[in-house]
């Protein structure tokens, strides 16, 4: 039962729990009139502590199309934060007023906090440079939806791997599903965090290869996940400015990778995928960005226990 819990984590759900909140998304991919009222008379709150497009719009988007509404803030200045309210605070007040709530915020465990006093769901919609669990059920559906499976996929994953939230996400979660590999593309300074090398990847026994170059692994892959090196994570400008163009995926390298290998992108993107590549039949992060509204339409009525 996933009715009334939180979502920080992607690991919070079972793979059998995904499972239903899939379903749940295809149902309402087939028959989106079905769900149309499901959230009638309900609430749904976004605490946005730091900047977003995709994640807040595609959560309004999403409880707008079940039939509730939202109220929320975008910026961390215009709530009372500002006055130096504690996040656990804000949660609990919100609480008194919605029925599910959406949290981003740039301090690594703030939703973790928020939830703790919260009698409403809270889903973490991203905590600084640790995890994106939406984000991850988007990724998620997209492959199952495109792939048709989560399994036997050497996935590369390639940018920022240090501050991206959204590859610890999607590491995690694809672990746990049979015969992946990974191929870590990065530079040395932005490689994946030890906590996910040693902690996920080597405890499970999983295979994965940590490389610079993006050109002398693309033919192997069947998932290419591209992400944009994370500025504001930056403790330096200069550094920023060096990394930034690491990778730049144009249709000289899509030459070279598999015929129906996809290439995924959590978005925005700043350079890292030349424009020429959005007309090949294999770029599909704005079908993902679109998935992202249907997964979150199906785990809020799952949250709220109005689902079908
Ligand atoms: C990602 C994020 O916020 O971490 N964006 C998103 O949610 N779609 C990726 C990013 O900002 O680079």
């Amino acid at each position: 039962m996933l009715k009334g819990r939180n979502l920080i984590d992607p690991m919070d759900f079972t793979t059998e729990e995904l499972e239903e909140v899939f379903k749940t998304a295809d149902k309402i991919i087939e028959n989106p009139k079905d769900f149309a009222h499901v959230c009638d008379g309900k609430l749904l709150a976004t605490l946005f502590y730091e900047p977003s497009t995709r994640t807040r719009l595609s959560f309004e988007a999403a409880m707008l199309r079940l039939g509730g509404q939202v109220l929320g803030f975008s910026q961390a200045s215009s709530s009372s934060v500002s006055k130096g309210e504690s996040v656990m605070d804000t949660v609990r007040t919100v609480a008194c007023y919605a029925d599910i709530v959406a949290m981003r915020h740039p301090k690594e465990g703030a939703p973790k906090v928020g939830a703790m006093k919260s009698d409403i769901p809270v889903i973490n919609a991203g905590d600084g440079g640790h995890q994106h669990p939406t984000q991850t059920l988007t990724d998620l559906l997209t492959i199952r939806c495109i792939k048709g499976n989560l399994s036997n996929l050497t996935i590369g994953l390639c940018g920022d791997l240090k501050f991206g939230r959204t590859v610890h996400s999607l590491i995690k979660a694809m672990s746990r599903y049979k015969n992946n590999k990974f191929i870590l593309i990065s530079p040395n300074e932005l490689k994946v965090p030890d906590y996910i090398t040693k902690e996920v990847l080597e405890k499970n026994n999983i295979e994965y290869r940590e490389v610079e170059k993006l050109e002398d692994v693309i033919d192997e892959l069947d998932i290419l996940y591209m992400t944009r090196v994370q500025r504001e994570r930056f403790f330096n400008e200069e550094d920023y400015i060096r990394l930034k163009d690491s990778y730049i995926l144009d249709s000289e390298k899509m030459e070279k990778a598999k015929k129906d290998m996809i290439v995924l992108h959590p978005l925005p993107r700043v350079n890292e995928i030349a424009y020429e590549v959005d007309d090949d039949p294999r770029a599909c992060y704005f079908k993902q960005a679109k998935y992202g509204m249907y997964v979150r339409m199906a785990l809020i009525s799952k949250l709220l226990g109005v689902d079908k």
